[in-house]
């Protein structure tokens, strides 16, 4: 199922990278990103301390009413555009709209250097060849009618076999565009700030900025680290260690949204004859009347309480499966 590569892959090739590339400088934390904006030509260049081009982008404007359609009309950039080199790893691009209605972009050009990171794709390739992604909205969707679309594992984090880093905070709304060729020659990614949101409501306000963290450490492992530090919350906790020892048994597998509680108590006492070690079994696709209702259906389940009871009992821990999403005809929409 090719939707379904997670994202701890991306760390995996970030691993295996960093274990090429060992050996390299010891001066690893003393890393100086070089960020210039070039007013004549238009262009933002990200370069090594020694001046080598990493990365180059090219800023744009477009007009709210634009935005919905295929995005014809790219303007010439005129708003405040910043680069700084605050913190000496990392450097920001600052992009600031200054007129009612105009929305402010810039194109990457990633051609230099192999590129990961980014969303869950129907058709994941890292590094970044063969992408087409047009126009939409950054945000978490549903790849598998929509294989144009990004999917639902999703960062604003992107890292390069050169050493780049680009992170964009949350408080840039973000539209996007990726497109790559098959041979890896041609990528660019792009980006607006705008949501649904801002553009309903700020024709006669001023746009959000697009704000982008750029790092440069001496390999991907190392930028990967810094900007986990710098940008990203660490987990809390830890999940129960049965769950990585132990199969998660899931009613999907075998009964996909056909489940009812007699079938569930039967699947887990199968599970036990059969001799195999289990550590949860979740109750999956339709335990509830509706998408995004919580409760057990009660013509399914008649008593859940019991069954759960009776579940945990048999040593499982037990989970459901829920949607963030609701059917138009259920209470909880
Ligand atoms: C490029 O991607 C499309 C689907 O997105 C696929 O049909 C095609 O085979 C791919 N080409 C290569 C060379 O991988
Ligand atoms: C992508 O989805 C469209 C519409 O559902 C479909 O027509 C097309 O064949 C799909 N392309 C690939 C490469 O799967």
């Amino acid at each position: 199922m090719d939707y379904e590569v997670p994202l701890y892959r991306f760390f995996l090739i970030a691993i295996v990278l960093s274990f090429a590339l060992s050996g390299a400088s010891s001066d690893f934390n003393r890393m100086h990103v070089k960020l210039e904006y070039d007013k004549n030509s238009n262009t933002v260049y990200v370069k090594s301390p020694e001046s080598k081009l990493l990365l180059s982008g090219r800023p744009f404007e477009t007009r709210v009413d634009c935005i919905e359609g295929p995005l014809t009309c790219i303007l010439r950039f005129s708003s405040v555009l910043e680069v700084s080199e605050a913190s000496g790893e990392c450097g920001k691009i600052s992009l600031r709209p200054v007129k009612p209605g105009v929305i402010v972009g810039i194109c990457l050009d990633l051609s230099k250097g192999l590129w990961y990171g980014g969303s869950e794709l129907q058709y994941q390739r890292w590094p970044f060849k063969n992408i087409t992604l047009p126009w939409q909205p950054y945000v978490t969707n549903d790849i598998v009618p929509l294989n144009q679309s990004v999917g639902n594992v999703i960062e604003r984090h992107w890292l390069s076999s050169n050493g780049v880093g680009v992170f964009i905070p949350a408080t840039s709304p973000l539209y996007f565009k990726h497109m790559t060729g098959e041979s890896g020659s041609f990528s660019e990614m792009c980006f607006i700030a705008a949501s649904m949101r801002h553009m309903t409501g700020f024709m006669k306000t001023v746009a959000p900025d697009l704000v982008l963290n750029v790092c440069k450490m001496v390999n991907i492992l190392e930028t990967h680290r810094h900007m986990s530090k710098e940008y990203f919350d660490l987990p809390i906790g830890q999940p129960d260690a049965l769950m990585f020892k132990s199969p998660i048994w899931s009613t999907w597998a075998k009964f996909k949204v056909d489940i009812n509680q007699g079938k569930v108590l039967q699947f887990a006492d199968e599970i036990g004859k059969h001799g195999f070690s289990h550590s949860q079994l979740e109750i999956d696709d339709m335990f509830s009347s509706f998408y995004g209702e919580f409760d057990f259906s009660p013509h399914k389940f008649p008593d859940a309480k019991n069954m759960i009871r009776e579940l945990k009992m048999k040593g499982f821990r037990v989970t459901v499966w829920v949607t963030p999403f609701a059917n138009v005809e259920s209470l909880a929409f």
